[in-house]
């Protein structure tokens, strides 16, 4: 404190919090950095929040594990968000033309592009977790000290909400490391995780460092570009992934049936929503060159259907029911992801989404699960149904005008899916599968948990997609 004001200290009034609770005076009293200064720096975390959505985008379809698919799923939305929140603010400081494409530093390119590029989870887990996101997490934090608290409040707000998601996906991390990664894999990875370091270290000495002086940033993984695995893939929990053996849609909407077994057919098709990250991060992946709010609303439309696939999940963990005694088929995904380009798999997710809108599509579902007397059936498909409402919105705005007017667009996803004919007989013929009927032992799992005798009728129910074809078009279907 200085001898100025030792004799008469600056008071608020009656000692409320000065300067709208966001510092004291002396904090506030600090210069900071000057607006280029702040502006090159949210362009570091920009590009960063980038590629990190880019990495865990990319890894979604070939995961197998489902902790970690749905687990990407979420952060890489996150990502997308904080991206956005970035643009925004760079935008509001002096800042057309924005710049935000250019890549700040070449090392901080070929830490990124390594990181894409690890061959295994183990080195994607680290590379993301222990190196990436801690590095960005010490430059936000860094940005918090060094700035104005009250000039750059803006700035000030949006790295404290960064910061407090990143936590989370750090703790996540964490756990995911610990329960996968061991001594010896990670000793393998030292060469890699040095790599890193040096990557980040010579990013940071910043530009002041000449080209010339660079150390040894030989590339590893990313020596050869990074190729994208289109092929969904499942952990060992996920049996029989070519099972098109019980028409739940069927089921559903037979009206013979009660509501309360019907519960299980609608957590069975929750549950089988994980193809749809797995398809949609094709799309992502693959479409370039869109605007950032593109790849925001995608990404968010992404993470609600592996919400959706864990809400059946949850539902059947719920009525103490081991999901994996029902087949769960990749195969929408994997023929979306390899037999289609990403305007196509995005039509006929857009056609599956409208039928999803009609009076027998998600409002029923929702009605089902009222009727069930089950009350999380009902949260389940109440929220589902909005999420669905939203992303039959978010197709009208990125969908549609790639193709012209609605009907033309919906023709056109009509037409998309019509290529792909139902595949029934050729998987059994190749013996990929039998198409055996799961039904009756997840029926009878829940009938045990509900302390009831099985109902004969629903318990035989035995309806395959055998001669449908593969879009269902009468009912509704994944998405
Ligand atoms: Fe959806
Ligand atoms: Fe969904």
């Amino acid at each position: 404190m200085n001898s100025a004001t030792a004799s008469q200290p600056y008071q608020s009034y009656r000692g409320l919090p000065p300067l709208a609770g966001l510092a004291t005076h002396a904090e506030a009293a600090r210069p900071g950095l000057s607006v280029e200064a702040c502006v090159a720096r949210l362009k570091r975390y920009h590009y960063a929040f980038v590629r990190l959505h880019e990495i865990l985008t990319a890894r979604i379809t070939a995961e197998p594990i489902y902790e970690l698919k749905t687990g990407f799923s979420h952060h890489s939305y996150l990502c997308a968000e904080h991206v956005a929140a970035i643009r925004d603010r760079v935008a509001e400081m002096r800042e057309p033309p924005l710049g935000l494409e250019a890549v700040p530093h070449p090392a901080l390119q070929v830490f990124f592009d390594e990181i894409l590029a690890a061959p295994t989870a183990a080195e994607l887990l680290v590379g993301v977790y222990e190196k990436a996101l801690p590095a960005l997490d010490r430059e936000l934090q860094r940005h918090l000290i060094d700035t104005n608290p009250l000039a750059d409040a803006p700035s000030v707000r949006l790295i404290r909400f960064a910061r407090f998601e990143l936590a989370d996906m750090l703790a996540f991390g964490k756990q995911c490391i610990a329960s996968l990664v061991d001594e010896p894999a990670r000793r393998a990875m030292q060469p890699w995780l040095q790599l890193l370091d040096a990557c980040l270290t010579e990013s940071e000495a910043g530009a002041a460092l000449a080209s010339g002086s660079r150390r040894n940033l030989e590339r590893q993984h990313s020596a050869k570009p990074y190729v994208y695995d289109p092929v969904p893939k499942r952990d060992e929990r996920w049996q029989d992934s070519w099972n098109q053996g019980v028409n739940a849609e069927s089921f559903i909407y037979n009206p013979e049936y009660p509501p309360q077994p019907k519960t299980l057919m609608m957590l069975y098709k929750r549950l089988r929503e994980i193809d749809v990250p797995e398809m949609m991060a094709s799309i992502i992946h693959e479409t370039k060159g869109k605007p950032w709010n593109y790849y925001r609303d995608m990404s968010r439309q992404l993470w609600d259907e592996a919400r959706h696939a864990m809400m059946g999940e949850v539902g059947f963990v719920a009525l103490g029911i081991d999901w994996k005694q029902a087949r769960i088929t990749h195969n929408w995904s994997l023929r979306l992801n390899t037999e289609c380009t990403p305007l196509e798999r995005h039509a006929v997710l857009y056609f599956i989404e409208q039928g999803l809108m009609t009076r027998t599509g998600k409002r029923y579902e929702w009605e089902l699960g009222v009727e069930s007397g089950n009350p999380l059936m009902a949260t389940i498909q109440d929220y589902d149904w909005a999420d669905e409402v939203l992303h039959a919105q978010l197709g009208r705005e990125w969908y549609i005008p790639q193709i012209g007017e609605w009907k033309k667009a919906l023709d056109y996803g009509d037409k998309c899916w019509s290529k792909i004919l139902s595949n029934w007989q050729e998987v059994r013929d190749r013996g990929l599968t039998q198409h055996e009927n799961w039904w009756p032992a997840i029926y009878r799992q829940a009938c045990r948990n509900w302390g009831i005798e099985p109902d004969p009728k629903v318990l035989a129910f035995s309806e395959s997609y055998e001669g449908q074809r593969a879009d269902l078009k009468t009912v509704a279907s994944s998405a």
